[in-house]
C-alpha cells in the first residue's frame, strides 16, 4: 500500500516579527520539497483554523517571500478556548479539533510567541498534533536560546539610538527612547549596549528616577550635557513595581469571585497608568537636572520590514527542524535554538513561562562595566 503523503497545517499567531515568512518557507520548502508533505497555510492565527480560511502553500506561494516582513498568512491575538464570535466570547476548541479532522491534517504548526505556546498547548491537550516554532521580537521565549524576530528589532532600535545621538548632543538634551519588549527588557538591553545609551532601564531592574538624574548630572559636571535613555516599555520606578507585584499577588490569593474582580480593576488601573509612564518619566529627568528633555517611541517600526540576516538563517534552520520532527513524528514540542543546533522542547516546559532578563546576566553586568547607569 502506498505511504500516505503528510499534510501539514501552518499558522501565525500573536503579534507579527520579522522573519515568520523565512520560517514558514523553511518549513514549506523542507517539508515539501525534501519529504514530499503537503502544507495548507491558516489565515489570521487561531481564526483561520476556526473560520476555515486556508491558502495552499506550494512551491510558487513560498517562492520570493525569505525577504518579506510581516506574515503572508496574516496574524490575530485570537485565543481557540476564548474567541469572539458575534460578539460573544466562546470557546472554539472543538470546532478547531473537527476541522483539523476533517482536513485530515497530520500536524498543525504554530508559529508564536508565549501566548501562542499555550494555546498550542490547549490544543495538543485536545489531542491534536503540533509543533510551534518560537517568535518574538521581545526575545523572552522560555526554554529557547533565541526568537526570530529579535535580531532585526535589535538592529532597528540600535540604530534609533545612534540617530538620537547626534540631535541630542546638539541640543544639550536627554532624549528618552522607549523601546518595545511587553514585561521583559532583552530589547532595550541590548540595543542600549549597542547604541552606547547612557541609562538603560529594563522591567527586571526597577529604577529610583533620583539615581538616574544623578547620573545624568554626573555626566554634565564632567562635561557631556546631553544623555541618551534607553527604556523599555515595560520599565517602572520601584514603586511602581512593589505596587505591581501586590496587585498580582492580590489576584493570585483571590478566591472569592468579588475580590478577583477588585484585584482585576486594580491590575488595570496600574497598566493604564503605565501607559504614560515614559513621559512623565523624561518630564521628571527634565526638573530634576534642569536639562530639556525630548521621548522617541520608537513603537511599530522595530516590527515591521525585511528580516535581518541573523534572523532569516535563524527562522530557516528553526523552520526546516520542524519539517524534520514532522517526518519523525515528533509531536507536542516546540522546536528550541540551542547554540548552532536545534532542539524539541515538550510544550508543557515552555507555556506559561517566560524568559526574564537575569539582573545578574552578562549583558547587565558588561552595561554596567562600561559606566551604563541602569537606574537602581
Ligand atoms: O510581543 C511583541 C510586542 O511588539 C511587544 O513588544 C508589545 O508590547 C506588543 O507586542 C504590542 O502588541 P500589539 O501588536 O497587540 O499592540
Amino acid at each position: 500500500m502506498a505511504k500516505k503523503i503528510k499534510r501539514i497545517g501552518i499558522l501565525t499567531a500573536g503579534g507579527d516579527s520579522p522573519g515568520l515568512n523565512a520560517a514558514i518557507r523553511g518549513v514549506g520548502k523542507t517539508a515539501l520539497g525534501y519529504y514530499g508533505m503537503e502544507l495548507v497555510g491558516f489565515r489570521d492565527g487561531f481564526r483561520g483554523l476556526v473560520e476555515n480560511r486556508r491558502l495552499k502553500l506550494d512551491k510558487f506561494t513560498l517562492a520570493g517571500i525569505l525577504t518579506v516582513g510581516g506574515t503572508i498568512l496574516g496574524t490575530s491575538r485570537d485565543k481557540p478556548h476564548r474567541m469572539v464570535i458575534d460578539g460573544r466570547t466562546k470557546d472554539m476548541t472543538k470546532v478547531i479539533v473537527d476541522n483539523y479532522h476533517d482536513w485530515g491534517l497530520d500536524c498543525i504548526v504554530c508559529l508564536g510567541g508565549g501566548g501562542t505556546q499555550k494555546n498550542a498547548l490547549r490544543l495538543k491537550e485536545a489531542g491534536l498534533n503540533v509543533i510551534t516554532l518560537p517568535k518574538t521580537i521581545d526575545n523572552d521565549v522560555a526554554m529557547t536560546d533565541a526568537t526570530f524576530g529579535f535580531a532585526t528589532a535589535l538592529d532597528i532600535a540600535t540604530e534609533t539610538i545612534d540617530r538620537l545621538h547626534s540631535t541630542a548632543h546638539s541640543h544639550h538634551r536627554i532624549i528618552v527612547a522607549e523601546i518595545m519588549g511587553h514585561r521583559s527588557g532583552w530589547l532595550a538591553l541590548g540595543s542600549g549596549i549597542a547604541g552606547g545609551a547612557d541609562v538603560i532601564l529594563i522591567p527586571e531592574i526597577p529604577y529610583d528616577v533620583e539615581h538616574i538624574a544623578e547620573a545624568i548630572k554626573r555626566r554634565s559636571r564632567n562635561g557631556t550635557n546631553f544623555s541618551i535613555v534607553a527604556v523599555a516599555e515595560g520599565a517602572m520606578s520601584r514603586d511602581d513595581a512593589r505596587a505591581l507585584e501586590a496587585a498580582e499577588k492580590k489576584l493570585e490569593r483571590a478566591r472569592t469571585l468579588h475580590d478577583k474582580k477588585e484585584a482585576k480593576i486594580a491590575l488595570a488601573t496600574l497598566e493604564v497608568r503605565h501607559s504614560g509612564n515614559t513621559m512623565r518619566l523624561a518630564k521628571h529627568l527634565e526638573e530634576l537636572t534642569q536639562l530639556e528633555s525630548r521621548v522617541t517611541i520608537l513603537g511599530y517600526v522595530q516590527r515591521g520590514g525585511t528580516p535581518s540576516a541573523a534572523d532569516r538563517i535563524l527562522a530557516t534552520r528553526l523552520g526546516s527542524a520542524c519539517a524534520d520532527l514532522i517526518n519523525e513524528e515528533h509531536f507536542g514540542v516546540m522546536v528550541a535554538a540551542r547554540g548552532d543546533g536545534t532542539e524539541p522542547v515538550p510544550l508543557e516546559r515552555v507555556a506559561g513561562k517566560r524568559k526574564a532578563v537575569p539582573p545578574d546576566h552578562s549583558w547587565v553586568t558588561t552595561a554596567r562595566r562600561v559606566g551604563t547607569c541602569m537606574g537602581d
